[in-house]
């Protein structure tokens, strides 16, 4: 269903790598909603070919880029200005990765240059996406930019492993380079934190089938979806949000304030 929220607007989708990425699902709700894309992945993502799919179907260009390489960005930014014919409205980072969590490397006994991939691509990547678009003045006025994070930023969730300190650092570029992009250009830039989502990157986390449980039962509206957090996305990208900037929205049922749950003490009784 269509509400038109998107009409005629611009943006870059970076992330989808196949059908359960969240980013997968916001760019098919953005060209439902009337907009116009561009996707991205790591040129590695694109050998595993489900993304030329989806472009397939949305009518999109691929463009690749290591959301670590700022010369990649600078292509890529002058690249979708190219076949937008000018400058663009949103852009979606959904970018996450953390070696030490794919190979099991415990918090307390992290191997630094994981740590700093880890930091590059999940976090510092935020800020090189940012600021190639800010130099190159890509965004219109009232533009907005999103990142995805997790509570893990904000309590500790232990498998979530150095992942909480790359979210952590993310949510802190949304704050700090939505303030000069709000004043250079109006443009916005917020953080969704969404509830755990079975996706290839969600699964990499230790212990992720009993925790979604875990988060479901611990959330008043259960756990949201892949297809849920796109819709919050649309309506971010919208004009109906213009004035919400520098925040961190949490996208998760209501889990971020609930202390415990009838459910879950019940559970103890047992
Ligand atoms: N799945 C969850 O439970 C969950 C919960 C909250 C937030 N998030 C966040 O949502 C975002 C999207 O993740 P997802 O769950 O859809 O998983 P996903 O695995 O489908 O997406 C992660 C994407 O990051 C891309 N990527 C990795 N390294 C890259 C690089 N160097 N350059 C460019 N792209 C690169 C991957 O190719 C992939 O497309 C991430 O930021 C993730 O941390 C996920």
């Amino acid at each position: 269903m269509s509400n038109g929220l998107l009409e005629g607007k611009k943006g870059i989708v970076f992330g989808a790598l196949n059908e359960q990425s969240i980013a997968w699902k916001v760019a098919e709700r953005a060209v439902e909603e009337g907009a116009q894309i561009v996707l991205t992945n790591a040129p590695i993502a694109m050998r595993m070919g489900a993304i030329k799919e989806l472009g397939e179907k949305l009518n999109a260009p691929i463009i690749p880029a290591d959301a670590t390489s700022e010369e990649d960005l600078d292509k890529l930014i002058d690249a979708a200005m190219e076949h937008f014919g000018g400058k663009f409205d949103f852009m979606l980072h959904s970018i996450g990765m953390s070696i030490n969590v794919r190979k099991g490397r415990h918090y307390t006994d992290q191997n630094y240059d994981w740590t700093m991939k880890g930091l590059d691509v999940s976090g510092m990547s935020f800020h090189k996406c940012i600021q190639a678009a800010y130099k190159k003045e890509a965004i219109t006025e009232w533009g907005s930019i999103l990142g995805l994070t997790y509570i893990a930023a904000q309590r500790v969730f232990p498998d979530y492993n150095d992942m909480a300190d790359n979210k952590s650092f993310l949510e802190s570029i949304a704050r700090s380079f939505g303030y000069h992009y709000g004043i250079k250009n109006k443009v916005r830039i917020n953080t969704i934190s969404q509830s755990p989502t079975v996706t290839t990157a969600g699964s990499g986390v230790k212990g992720f089938d009993q925790f979604i449980t875990y988060s479901e039962k611990m959330s008043p509206l259960g756990n949201a979806s892949a297809l849920d957090c796109a819709n919050y996305c649309i309506t971010m990208f919208s004009d109906l949000t213009k004035y919400v900037t520098m925040q961190n929205l949490f996208h998760d049922g209501g889990f971020s304030n609930t202390g415990v749950t009838q459910e879950v003490i019940e559970k103890f009784g047992e």
